[in-house]
């Protein structure tokens, strides 16, 4: 079972990605809990590059893509080993950020065609003000925020959360969560959608396949 939290910063997906793996875990399975960037050697190299803001748009997707590769070969190892895999951020990560850059969608789909379709994405909206003012209470960033900054940044943001709204349209396997509620309700949301996908999961699982049944008949 593959499940991916996607949301602009300060949507609240670290929050309730550990919240949601320990939900998880109390039930009795088995889970892996990743995110994108990963830890790896492109990840790294990612963060840097992000960090100095020296790469252009088409040079991070191929690198985010690059770093999706090598996580995508472990996300299937777990898989195959029957967890339960949430990951922080995926493909549609790229979509929306590197969309809202400016890149072609279609193009960024094509770069990411060989990472697997998740089970459930949750995408958790915010409005971009409601978020920024979240992360700068969180650093104390806020005041020394100039208003330039903010604003070029709430642009941005709009735009990421506008391209992800409109996968939400495109692709069934994503439920968009209001995240503006407190904790405790997002992951309230989070778990239901969460349990509901564990329940249908295990009934596939019970239930032998048209393959399974072709082949004893
Ligand atoms: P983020 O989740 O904020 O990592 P952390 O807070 O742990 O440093 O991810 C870093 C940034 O990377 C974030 O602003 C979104 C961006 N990003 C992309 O632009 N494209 C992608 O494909 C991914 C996975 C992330």
């Amino acid at each position: 079972m593959f499940i991916a939290i996607e949301g602009i910063d300060g949507s609240g997906k670290g929050t309730h990605c550990k919240l949601l793996n320990r939900w998880v875990k109390d039930k009795g399975y088995d889970t892996f809990l990743t995110k994108e960037p990963t830890d790896g050697p492109v990840g790294k190299l990612i963060r840097e590059a992000l960090k100095k803001g020296e790469l252009d748009s088409k040079t991070e997707a191929l690198l985010f893509a690059a770093d999706r590769s090598e996580h995508v070969k472990v996300i299937s190892e777990k898989l195959g080993e029957g967890k339960v895999v949430i990951t922080e951020r995926y493909f549609f990560s790229s979509m929306a950020y590197q969309g809202a850059s400016g890149l072609s969608l279609e193009w960024l789909r094509e770069i990411n065609r060989f990472a697997p379709m998740p089970d459930l994405v949750l995408l958790l909206d915010i409005p971009p003000e409601v978020a920024i003012e979240r992360i700068s209470t969180k650093n104390s960033l806020r005041s020394s925020v100039r208003e330039r900054e903010y604003f070029e940044k709430k642009e941005f943001l709009a735009k990421v959360r506008d391209i992800y709204l409109d996968l939400a349209k495109e692709y069934e396997v994503i439920s968009i969560i209001n995240a503006t509620g407190s904790i405790e309700e997002v992951q309230t949301a989070v778990r239901r959608k969460v349990g509901r996908a564990i329940s249908s999961w295990e009934e596939k699982k019970k239930k032998p396949s048209q393959k399974d049944l072709e082949e004893y008949f």
